[in-house]
């Protein structure tokens, strides 16, 4: 059940970051489901749970109410944190980050470091995470451009390792661009241990 631990929040640096150690504190306080558990008893994705309490931004009210539901949480209660969450985060100045890459990324895909700025695609990510764990083979289609490459690296993937359940997680990941000779590429990096 001891998933990749989730990486330490500072409640005293906003709203954000508060809310999300409320929320870990309250899942920890009804024995810590898995996010997977927590998708199942509410109908909402694990890894959109699982980015409510990971601070980087703010949840929708519904996710949240939907975290709170799945840890037996006061919903009334729950969501007038949210309310004042949101006021203070509305309140809070904008600051100017000289070094803030943007999220777009040209023409370029979206790799597995871009994670944090891979947006929109939280439903289609669980969708697959589900698949991949459940069948041998999973394939995506779609027109090229449509986003299938940045799905798999920006989404699967970081699920994938973020996934709770030690026998759920893959022991490797590897991403494989099929040239002429696809067979020869496999077993060569299965032979290089990579
Ligand atoms: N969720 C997204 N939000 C914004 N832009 C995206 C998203 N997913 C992909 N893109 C952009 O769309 C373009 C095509 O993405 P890519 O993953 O290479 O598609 P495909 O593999 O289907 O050809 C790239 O410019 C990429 O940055
Ligand atoms: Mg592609």
């Amino acid at each position: 059940m001891a998933g990749r631990p989730e990486s330490p929040l500072d409640p005293s640096a906003g709203p954000v970051a508060r809310s999300a150690a409320e929320l870990r504190k309250l899942r920890a306080e009804a024995d810590s489901p898995t996010y997977r558990l927590m998708a199942r008893r509410t109908g909402q994705g694990a890894s959109t749970l699982s980015q409510a309490a990971a601070g980087e931004r703010l949840p929708t009210l519904p996710v949240v109410l939907a975290y709170v539901r799945a840890c037996d949480g006061d919903q009334a209660e729950w969501a007038a944190r949210w309310r004042e969450a949101a006021a203070d985060a509305a309140a809070e100045p904008r600051t100017e980050d000289e070094d803030a890459e943007p999220p777009y990324r040209g023409l370029a895909r979206f790799e597995p470091d871009d994670a944090n700025v891979f947006f929109g695609r939280d439903e289609l990510t669980d969708r697959l995470l589900n698949l991949a764990s459940s069948r041998r083979f999973t394939a995506v289609f779609g027109p090229s451009g449509s986003g299938k490459s940045s799905l798999l690296r920006a989404g699967l993937i970081p699920a994938l390792q973020a996934e709770p359940s030690p026998h759920l997680r893959p022991a490797a990941i590897r991403i494989l661009t099929p040239g002429p000779r696809a067979g020869e590429e496999v077993a060569g990096r299965k032979l290089a241990g990579e």
